[in-house]
């Protein structure tokens, strides 16, 4: 297989990592793995703050590659995502042309290298490091530049009618997220990789946890996962993630609680659930307030 290998196997992927912060689950080592060894984009789904935009961000840390990010939002467009003229720079240059020049000439000088404007995609491609692409949040966008991802991520190549084809020297890792918002064409997905994110194991989250916030007591990083467990059977309008039991974990430690007991996650689930509806239900559920 050509180009760089990014890791030997699911064991190494899930090492390494590891190692730079990340606690895959075996599912997510393997398609980590199977990515970098295909070539092939990897299209991560799943709801809010499970891990989505880590996995390509710990990618990079791992593997040493760099992290060029595509950001996508309503109204994204490709002048944004591939590349533009500048053509203030453009003008600036024709007005100091002497009136002599023919316009074959000025034409010629003023679409090149110099005035190309490369956004991230073309970035990504032409880039001649190890590169992770993150394109994040696609289902925020409209259908074009989906249909513009698809023509870039099928050939890794791109065509700047005034400058010719651009052809990836090497082919970045590629990560795409979504939370679903709405469906991806299944011209996108069939070129994709495939994984579903969700909430983790109590056991992994506890690692997760105690990974970063060493200093938190065993007992409570037990008790602190539990409860999380606890909210997110309940239905909730937003379950915690990943990101909140990190966040409380913290704050039980900068509040030196000891015990996880019924008054303490009362005072701090403010830290947890950022929905009033959600924590009166909270309240009423885990019955803090008996
Ligand atoms: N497997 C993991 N190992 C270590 N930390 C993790 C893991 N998964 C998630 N996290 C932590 O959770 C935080 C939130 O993850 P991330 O920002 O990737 O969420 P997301 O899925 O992209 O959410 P959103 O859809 O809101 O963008 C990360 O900053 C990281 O600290
Ligand atoms: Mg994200």
């Amino acid at each position: 297989m050509s180009g760089p290998r990014w890791f030997a196997s699911p064991d190494d992927a899930s090492r390494r990592l590891g190692e730079s912060g990340y606690l895959a689950d075996a599912a997510t080592a393997v398609t980590a793995y199977l990515t970098g060894a295909l070539e092939k984009p990897l299209l991560v789904e799943g709801p809010a703050g499970v891990g989505k935009t880590e996995l390509a961000k710990a990618v990079s840390r791992a593997t040493g590659a760099d992290l060029v990010r595509l950001q996508c939002y309503e109204g994204l467009d490709e002048a944004r995502a591939l590349y533009e003229w500048n053509y203030k720079k453009q003008l600036l240059r024709i007005q100091a042309e002497s009136a002599g020049s023919s316009w074959q000439e000025t034409h010629d000088e003023i679409f090149t290298e110099e005035f190309l404007l490369t956004r991230p995609l073309l970035t990504a491609i032409r880039r001649d490091e190890a590169t992770v692409l993150l394109v994040d949040e696609v289902d925020k966008t409209d259908v074009e530049v989906e249909g513009l991802l698809l023509e870039v991520l099928s050939d890794f190549q791109v065509t700047i009618p005034e400058l010719g084809t651009v052809e990836a020297v090497r082919r970045p890792f590629v990560v795409l997220t979504s939370n679903a918002t709405r469906e991806l064409s299944e011209a996108l997905k069939r070129r994709c990789l495939y994984l579903h994110l969700d909430y983790p194991s109590a056991e992994r989250e506890r690692e997760i946890v105690t990974r970063q916030v060493p200093d938190l007591d065993e007992r409570i990083a037990e008790q602190l996962v539990a409860t999380i467990g606890r909210l997110r059977d309940l239905d909730l309008k937003k379950s915690p993630s990943i990101a909140e039991s990190v966040d409380w974990a913290r704050t039980l430690l900068a509040l030196e609680i000891k015990d996880l007991d019924t008054t303490a996650i009362d005072e701090t689930l403010g830290v947890v659930l950022k929905h009033s509806s959600d924590q009166a239900k909270a309240v009423r559920e885990l019955r803090l307030r008996a």
